[in-house]
């Protein structure tokens, strides 16, 4: 097992995202807990970019309602509802939203003032229902581009394997 974080600041980010995987993949090695691959990967995520917040919001309603899941970071806000904010939207659409600039975002939810852009990847189980949705928020604008949805993409696949 990985005894520390690996800093991935400053990698192109498809060197950064294989490392990543490779980290996940062997920390998560013959894991079968959804709660502990979650904050596992939470801290992974953080630690290895320093985001200002990373983790999940799980489907706790189907359609209807997320809730606060394991996170790194300052307190984030405890349901949001499908539909609502970014988180809420990727959910309801089953699709990554990136937002360059929150400010621009109609109904972003601001749980932490210094959140400037944000990630949200939809997490699918192996019969492709949604689970969770994974988040990560920067301090900087335009923090995420096409490269963190495809690197993020793969990681969140881990919920998806057969195991
Ligand atoms: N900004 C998110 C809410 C979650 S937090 O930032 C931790 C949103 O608009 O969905």
């Amino acid at each position: 097992m990985a005894e520390t974080t690996i800093d991935l600041r400053g990698l192109p980010a498809a060197e950064a995202y294989a490392e990543l995987l490779g980290q996940t993949e062997a920390v998560l090695e013959g894991v079968d807990d959804d709660i502990a691959a979650m904050a596992t990967i939470s801290a992974l995520i953080h630690n290895s970019f320093g985001h200002l917040w990373t983790g999940f919001y799980r489907v706790v309603e189907p359609e209807s309602l997320l809730r606060v899941g394991p996170y790194q970071g300052t307190l984030g806000c405890m349901e949001i509802r499908f539909g609502r904010g970014v988180c809420g939207t990727a959910a309801a659409e089953r699709r990554t939203v990136i937002v360059e600039d929150v400010n621009e975002f109609p109904g972003h939810i601001a749980c932490d003032a210094r959140s400037r852009s944000e990630i949200v990847v939809p997490v699918f189980d192996d019969k492709r229902n949604l689970i969770a949705v994974l988040d990560i928020d920067s301090e900087e604008v335009s923090a995420f581009n096409e490269a963190d949805r495809d690197g993020l993409e793969r990681v969140v696949a881990w919920f998806a394997k057969e195991r």
